[in-house]
């Protein structure tokens, strides 16, 4: 394996917002969702599903529902006083909660309850945690399988960003508009597309910050 070219995949990814008129293939989404399947999971859990929405209403609608979410919330803190983290909520991160509006595909990433034979056999009987831990144990899996799309869109030439933006402001509205059972969790977004933008490269914290070696 090549693994200058690995390399190149995983720091060339950027999140992107910007999408060109052009649809997206069922088989290239196969082959992504292909890739996500093969992430790890605890005990081979493989707690993740997706939603893979390619018709342009209903991404619009989506981002209705996050906006007239956001708004609310501002109107709300309105009227708590809190003036400019409403406006600061309507202006800055309105767009960025609903940066999927351009996508052609819109994939809407669960977490599957966690089920296991060594949580039936062994973690259960000893209540070893409690159901939210076994949520974010699905979570946690369901974020790796994400990355494994992240980056095989990239390598495909398509561009993609994870959102979680309207989970956060309409998590309830989205459950109920695609019929999502309340035992799966929404657990992000992805806003898919052939890319319209080459954003550049943003910093990130240095090795020294964030590596610590115990030998
Ligand atoms: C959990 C999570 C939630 C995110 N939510 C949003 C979002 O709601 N809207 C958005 O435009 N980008 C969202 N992003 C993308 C981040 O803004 C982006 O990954 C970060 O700024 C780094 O940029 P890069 O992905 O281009 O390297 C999210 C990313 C993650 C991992």
């Amino acid at each position: 394996m090549d693994y200058s070219k690995f390399k190149q995949i995983v720091v060339g990814r950027r999140s992107i917002r910007k999408f060109e008129n052009k649809d997206v293939s069922t088989e290239d989404i196969i082959e992504l969702i292909d890739c996500a399947r093969f992430a790890p999971s605890d005990t081979n859990s493989q707690t993740w599903e997706f939603i893979v929405i390619k018709n342009k209403e209903k991404i619009k609608k989506i981002e209705e529902m996050t906006w007239d979410a956001i708004h609310e919330k501002a109107k709300q803190a309105v009227e708590r006083g809190q003036e400019k983290p409403a406006k600061l909520l309507v202006k800055s991160f309105g767009p960025y909660a609903t940066a999927f509006s351009g996508a052609p595909v819109l994939i809407i990433c669960l977490a599957t309850p966690y089920v296991s034979k060594f949580r039936e056999k062994v973690f259960d009987p000893i209540e070893l945690a409690t159901e939210e831990v076994w949520q974010e144990e699905g979570i946690k899996s369901s974020c790796l399988a994400v990355q494994n799309i992240l980056l095989a869109a990239h390598a495909k030439g398509l561009g993609s960003c994870p959102m979680t933006g309207p989970v956060l402001f309409a998590e309830s509205q989205l459950r109920e508009y695609l019929q999502i059972p309340k035992e799966k969790t929404i657990n992000m977004v992805v806003a898919l597309g052939f890319p319209k933008e080459t954003p550049k490269q943003l910093s990130r914290k240095e090795i020294t910050e964030i590596l610590h070696i115990i030998e």
